[in-house]
């Protein structure tokens, strides 16, 4: 097992990222809601850079009376990111896709006197 500094924690904060080379891997970390994830920076559809996609909030269609999308709107509680090659969404709190059935792989993080690292 190997363990890799990141970074201090305050150099994540809430609602952002960072994406470093642990020996042959990348890894992203994420901060949502205060908490760090770790997720291997390959995503699988292709193996595109899922971690360095653009975060936003789970995007919602809700129906009017009619049964119709009238407008879209965003639940903040649900923090996704968007692989930047084909779009396909994974929740970054647990790491499945928007439809559920595909999964990002987790990596260990150990957090010790403020500084982060990856256990691989
Ligand atoms: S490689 Fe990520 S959506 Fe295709």
């Amino acid at each position: 097992m190997a363990e890799y500094l990141v970074c201090s924690e305050e150099e994540i904060a809430d609602g952002g990222r960072k994406v470093v080379a642990c020996g042959d891997k990348e890894i992203g970390i994420f901060r949502v809601k205060g908490v760090l994830h770790a997720w291997h920076n390959l995503c699988p559809h292709r193996q595109g850079p899922i971690c360095q996609g653009r975060i936003y909030p789970e995007v919602i269609e809700p129906l009017d009376d009619n049964c119709e999308v009238r407008t879209l709107q965003y639940n903040e509680e649900n923090m996704h990111v968007a692989c930047p090659w084909h779009g396909w969404e994974f929740n970054i709190e647990t790491g499945r896709n928007a439809a559920g059935r595909y999964r990002l792989h987790r990596a260990e993080l150990a957090v010790r006197e403020g500084q982060i690292y990856v256990v691989l």
